[in-house]
Parts: C-alpha cells; structure tokens; sequence
C-alpha cells in the first residue's frame, strides 16, 4: 500500500485506517449472519394476501394440464391434480395443485440428518438444500411442458398460511411418480412451528400445500448450489402481485 511510504500522517491516513478497523468486524459480521438464513428474506410481503391466494387456488379447478395426474406418495393411492386455469391470463401465466411436501436433500453438503438416499447432484446443478428453497415435479410432467416449464422457474408455495418463494430445483424420476416435494429449506421455512422438526425423514404429510409455479420466469442469479434470495423474493412478489391483480384478490 503506497501510502504507508509517505513519510507525513494527514487526517486522510487516520480515516482510512480507522475505516479499515472498522470494516473487519463488520466482514466477519456478515459472513457469520449469512450462515442462518432468514426465512422472511424469502417470503413474500406481507401486503399479499395469503389466504385469498390459497382460497383461489383451491377454487380454480376447471382447467387439467395433459396428462397431469399424480400420486403424493408412491405408497398411498391418493392422486393430485396440475391445473392449468391461470396458464393464459392476460399479464401473468401460472399452473397449479395440492400436495403434501415431503423432504427433497439431494445436492451438496446437505445438512439433512437421517436422509439416507441422497444424490449429490440436482436436476439442473448441485443445488444445496439447506441454503436454496426449492421444489420438486415429476420428470415426465417437465418433459412434457417443456414450452410452459423452465429450469428453475420461480414458485410461490403457499404453506401454513403465507407464501414463500421457491424455484423448480429438481425432478422426481422414481416410479411411480409422485409430487409434493420441497428441499430441506424450504420445509423448514414452510413448517417453522411444526412441534416434529422438518428433516430428511419428517415432511409434512397433509395435502393442503398450494404450488403455485409461473414455469416461464426464472430469478437471477441461480448458481450451481446458491441462490440469490434477494432476486428470489423481488421476482415472486412481482409474479403474485401480478396475478392477484388478475384475479381481483
Ligand atoms: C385476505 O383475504 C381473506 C380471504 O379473502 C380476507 O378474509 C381477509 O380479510 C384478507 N386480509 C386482508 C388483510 O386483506
Ligand atoms: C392401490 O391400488 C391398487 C390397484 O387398484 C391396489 O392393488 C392397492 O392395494 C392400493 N393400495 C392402497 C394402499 O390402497
Ligand atoms: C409461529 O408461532 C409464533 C407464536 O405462536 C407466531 O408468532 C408466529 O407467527 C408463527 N410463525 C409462523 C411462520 O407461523
Ligand atoms: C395487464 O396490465 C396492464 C398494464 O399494466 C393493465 O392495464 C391491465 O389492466 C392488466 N390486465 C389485467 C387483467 O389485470
């Protein structure tokens, strides 16, 4: 550093040195906050009604996407439906369904305790599911719909009563196939008060998780294991505030 050669100490000297002790705490704040994520920085404002989306999503049943019929799991004879009532609105195009969400760890360095069928590679990447909310749909259904359906389109998922934003991060491929799946974070964000702790073995077994997927919009900033949280939330209140609009909520 050329400065330190000079041979007289002005005010300018002091400012830089102090911003340079003041700044190292102020890195090592960052880096340690970054380490537990703050489910709000993907939930989505609080100005959007929740509940009226969920009541619509519930009600808007009149539309099967092709070919569209799932199992929520491959040991229940329980089939869910992809509706596809919202694809052609005017501003905004969306598919929906009901599912439970059981526990996807697949990616690198999962923290998922007692998952035991893990693959360390996503759909499209290495995803990690403790830092990136994301949901799971079936293989075939994404084969399919390729013309409606992305890698990696945003999601709003409506679980527990708000909405927290996801990007399609993986496919099922098992057979049979099944949906109603979301990583580990995205569990965790969902279900924050379940008494049962959200882990690789504990999902949330009810069917009354509403998937809301806009398949052509895809967020920033999608790495080959991280997110970009803050472009998430930015894109998902756009896309619902869009479609509420849409839907006079
Ligand atoms: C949200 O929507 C529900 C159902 O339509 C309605 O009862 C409630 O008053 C709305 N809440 C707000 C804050 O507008
Ligand atoms: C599911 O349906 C199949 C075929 O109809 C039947 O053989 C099986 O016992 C059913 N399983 C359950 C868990 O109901
Ligand atoms: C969890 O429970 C607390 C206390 O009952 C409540 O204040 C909070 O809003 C709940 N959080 C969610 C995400 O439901
Ligand atoms: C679509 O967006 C345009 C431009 O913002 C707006 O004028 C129109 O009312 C919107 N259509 C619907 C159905 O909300």
């Amino acid at each position: 550093m050329i400065w330190i050669m000079r041979t007289t100490f002005t005010p300018l000297h002091a400012l830089v040195l102090a911003s340079v002790a003041l700044a190292a705490p102020l890195t090592y704040l960052k880096i340690r906050h970054t380490s537990s994520i703050d489910y709000s920085s993907f939930t989505a404002d609080p100005s959007l009604n929740a509940t009226a989306l969920y009541d619509a999503a519930k009600r808007a049943t009149k539309t099967k996407m092709e070919n569209s019929s799932y199992l929520t799991d491959p040991d229940t004879n329980y089939t869910t439906q992809i509706y596809g009532d919202w694809i052609h609105l005017q501003n905004v195009s969306a598919f929906h369904f009901m599912a439970d969400m059981d526990i996807d760890c697949d990616g690198v360095d999962s923290s998922c305790s007692a998952n035991s069928d893990v693959q360390t590679e996503t759909t499209f990447g290495a995803l990690d599911a403790s830092k990136v909310p994301w949901f799971v749909l079936p293989q075939r259904f994404a084969d399919e719909q390729k013309k409606l359906l992305k890698p990696n389109a945003l999601g709003a998922i409506i679980c527990d009563g708000k909405i927290i934003y996801a990007i399609f991060g993986d496919t099922n491929g098992a057979d049979p196939l099944v949906i109603g799946e979301g990583s580990l974070l995205l569990g965790q964000a969902c279900f924050q008060n379940n008494t049962i702790k959200i882990d690789g073995n504990h999902g949330h077994d009810q069917r009354d998780v509403a998937y809301i997927v806009f398949g052509q919009q895809v967020p920033t900033g999608i790495g080959k294991n991280t997110i970009d949280l803050a472009a998430l939330k930015t894109l998902g209140d756009q896309q619902v505030r869009l479609l509420a609009q849409e839907l006079n909520l």
